[in-house]
């Protein structure tokens, strides 16, 4: 059988999942739409963008009870920087004002093994690319620790060894499919990351919250099992929110790539950059000629330009309005389009100082042990 028709998601492939559904039910994912009442404002959840979680129940609890709680993500530092790393980074700065414990783990020990990636490269990669960028976000110093996986705690290194010791190759490749030692070591290092805060070094078991992209399932429900063996260490199981991919430029089920800048736009594009890209490549959901576009109008469901608003336009009643002008035939594709050239545009002009002044902060957030 061919390996898209079984039911493995390979994390490290994946960056795009054409059924969310049944990526839901493989993989026991449950719906943020039950969670609704309970999840502090937030459009990502209310969109259905932030589609998926995992025990999130847990941690809003302690969110509700003024408890303690942590928030530990990591990054790929394969790439520049672009629009589809931004929906996690909000949701990371939303957990931080909720007072979550901060966690930004770089994964460039995974970059090296599955990328060969060199560890200098990815280094470098980070701190220009995500850790400015999260500055310029909005992300605070105050109680976030953003380390590398290359240079981590001794009992942060330890762990990541002693879970081989809880888990079969069977029951791995059950999780992942196909491996290579690389694989498995960037995965038990992964789950070493997830379990991190809990350590004794960190203050100890408590409720964590792991915003993450859809593909990062399997390492969730790995790090989820082996905590609940580690008996010693009285791990809470850590809990999860999952995010749909924000599609490429060229249609809904594109990629969205940092090494082919057709397919998306990057938080370092200046404005010419920005609205070629979205004339020349942005997928249209309009009709063929204006006579039948005002006639039967647009499908805002497969346009890139309205499907990126969803992601970026803070307003629900303007992203509304402009989904009905656009249905209705009033709003035409190149002014959906300038609309979003707009939106980045004037986004990024306030972006591109708050980076450059992200710079004499880099050193704050910089952990070693
Ligand atoms: N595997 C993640 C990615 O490909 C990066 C990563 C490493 C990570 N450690 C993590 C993500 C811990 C979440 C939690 O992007």
């Amino acid at each position: 059988m061919a390996k898209e028709e079984t039911n493995f998601l390979d994390p490290w492939k994946a960056s795009e999942v054409k059924n969310y559904e049944k990526l839901m039910r493989d993989l026991g994912v449950e719906s943020t739409k039950t969670l609704l009442k309970k999840i502090p404002k937030n459009y990502y959840f209310t969109r259905n963008i932030a589609f998926g979680h995992k025990s999130f129940e847990t941690v809003l609890q302690a969110i509700d009870g003024k408890k303690p709680f942590a928030m530990l993500t990591g990054l790929m530092p394969s790439g520049k920087f672009h629009f589809g790393h931004k929906a996690i980074t909000d949701l990371m700065i939303y957990f931080q004002k909720l007072g979550a414990d901060c966690h930004i783990c770089v994964a460039d020990i995974e970059s090296y093994l599955t990328r060969n990636i060199p560890l200098a490269q990815a280094r470098e990669v980070a701190l220009n690319e995500y850790l400015l960028n999260y500055i310029a976000l909005g992300l605070q110093p105050k109680k976030t620790k953003f380390y590398f996986q290359s240079e981590g705690s001794k009992e942060y290194m330890n762990l990541s060894k002693i879970i081989a010791n809880k888990v079969t190759f069977n029951e791995l490749q059950g999780i992942y499919g196909e491996l290579t030692p690389g694989k498995i070591i960037s995965a038990f290092t992964q789950v070493a990351d997830i379990l991190y805060p809990q350590l004794s070094e960190n203050g100890g078991p408590k409720p964590v919250i792991v915003p993450v992209g859809a593909d990062q399932v399997p390492h969730i429900n790995l790090s989820r099992d082996i905590a609940q063996r580690m008996k010693d260490y009285k791990f809470i199981p850590p809990s999860a929110t999952f995010i749909k991919f924000m599609p490429g430029l060229k249609g809904i089920h594109t990629k969205m790539s940092s090494s082919q800048p057709d397919t998306a736009i990057f938080l370092t594009d200046t404005p010419e950059d920005v609205a070629k890209k979205i004339k020349k490549y942005a997928f249209s959901g309009g009709k063929d000629t204006l006579e039948e576009h005002r006639k039967h109008g647009g499908n805002p469901d497969i346009d890139i330009s309205y499907q990126w608003l969803t992601f970026l336009e803070e307003d629900d009643k303007k992203l509304e309005n402009t989904y009905h002008d656009y249905k209705s035939g009033k709003l035409l594709s190149g002014e959906l389009k300038q609309l979003l050239i707009d939106k980045i545009n004037t986004f990024l002009q306030e972006h591109q100082k708050r980076r450059k002044k992200a710079e004499q902060q880099l050193h704050k957030f910089i952990y070693s042990p």
